[in-house]
């Protein structure tokens, strides 16, 4: 079935003339609409496996905004719960988990229990698909195994990841198992997505800047590369974008990746660059940055205008270098959406 998708068709190849538009979180904490859900469920897990929840919060965007496509409402932390790990997030700060130290725990990780464990999941994305316009896209995502490995090696958000980096080169023959079980994992969870009802894919990997090339290769594009060729193996037409946050230069090797549709590019790769070199290969997404919709105006709508004018001549779908704040005011948003509609 071929839905008559700006997005999915842009993410084909396809060019047009106007330019389909999501952000990363476009739900979330900036929406009154969502804060209230929010506290209705408790905490952030349980709203994460609420599928009435979880289909709410995802669709208050699409709403408000009419926004070209949808994303699953959860979160890439699922995947290392669902593997035995404990999971909770500690309101301000962020995620914790027990953290894998040694090479015994990466052996207690299970990958049997992903589809079973994550099952409220799918029942979200088959409300999601059942109650979204046809015009919108579902997008079903997951983390990609580096970005979810530096969690669970850490046990929570790290913004200095050397510690990580050190398990490698300490513990390799451990840090292979765990990519491949999380290879695994996330494979089985995204088929499971695309049989739920996910039109297109997004492999998040928020860390991946600042490995050496040969660590770059082998945790970051090799492990993602796989899940997309396992996943199109099944699903040949379902479109795949990789978001190596940070990457730089290294984002050409994701560009000879057959099994990639899209690149989604961070805040500070060069758009010029973007347009040169990822451009002729696969269908650029994002680049503003989120900050920018913080502070609103002329600034934001000069910006804005110069990354869909950068595009113009390409497959391109507006999005985010990174996620949209918590203190972003949703009337920036608002205005965003009217700027990249302008003269459409
Ligand atoms: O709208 C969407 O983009 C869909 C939902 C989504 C969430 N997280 C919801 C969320 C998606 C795609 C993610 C991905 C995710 N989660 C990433 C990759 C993208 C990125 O931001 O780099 C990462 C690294 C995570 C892990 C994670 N989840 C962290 C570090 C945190 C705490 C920090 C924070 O922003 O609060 C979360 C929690 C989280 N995930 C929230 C949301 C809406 C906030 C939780 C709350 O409401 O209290």
């Amino acid at each position: 079935m071929t839905k008559d998708s700006l997005f999915l068709k842009t993410l084909k190849g396809e060019q047009s003339l106007s330019t389909p538009t999501w952000f990363m979180r476009q739900a979330g904490r900036y929406l009154p609409e969502y804060r209230a859900i929010r506290a209705e469920a408790g905490s952030f897990t349980d709203l994460c496996y609420n599928p009435g929840f979880a289909t709410e919060v995802t669709l208050q965007p699409i709403r408000r905004y009419d926004m070209d496509a949808a994303i699953l409402f959860a979160d890439i932390l699922l995947i290392p719960e669902a593997m035995g790990m404990d999971l909770s997030f500690v309101a301000g700060e962020g995620p914790r988990l027990k953290p894998v130290v040694s090479a015994e725990n990466v052996t207690e990780l299970t990958v049997e229990r992903v589809r079973n464990h994550l099952s409220p999941v799918f029942e979200t994305l088959s409300r999601l698909s059942a109650e979204l316009d046809p015009s919108k896209a579902l997008i079903g995502f997951a983390g990609a195994p580096w970005t979810v490995a530096t969690y669970m090696l850490a046990g929570q958000g790290t913004k200095d990841p050397s510690a990580n980096r050190q398990f490698i080169y300490n513990h390799p023959k451990a840090f292979a198992e765990l990519i491949e079980k999380l290879v695994d994992a996330t494979t089985d969870y995204l088929l499971a997505q695309v049989e739920a009802g996910a039109e297109a894919i997004q492999l998040f990997d928020s860390w991946s800047a600042g490995l050496p090339q040969k660590l770059f290769e082998q945790a970051c594009l090799e492990p993602t590369a796989e899940i997309a060729r396992r996943l199109k193996k099944d699903h040949p037409d379902i479109p795949i974008i990789a978001f190596p946050k940070g990457a730089g230069p290294l984002y050409t090797l994701y560009t000879k990746v057959d099994a990639f549709d899209g690149l989604s590019i961070d805040t500070g790769l060069p758009w010029a660059w973007a347009l040169e070199n990822i451009s002729p290969y696969k269908t650029v997404q994002g680049g503003l940055d989120p900050l920018l919709v913080v502070k609103g105006g002329e600034e934001m709508a000069e910006a804005a205008r110069m990354l869909r004018d950068t595009f113009k001549d390409v497959p391109y779908i507006f999005n985010l270098g990174h996620g949209f704040v918590p203190h972003t005011p949703p009337e920036h948003v608002a205005d965003l959406m009217t700027i990249i509609r302008e003269k459409e």
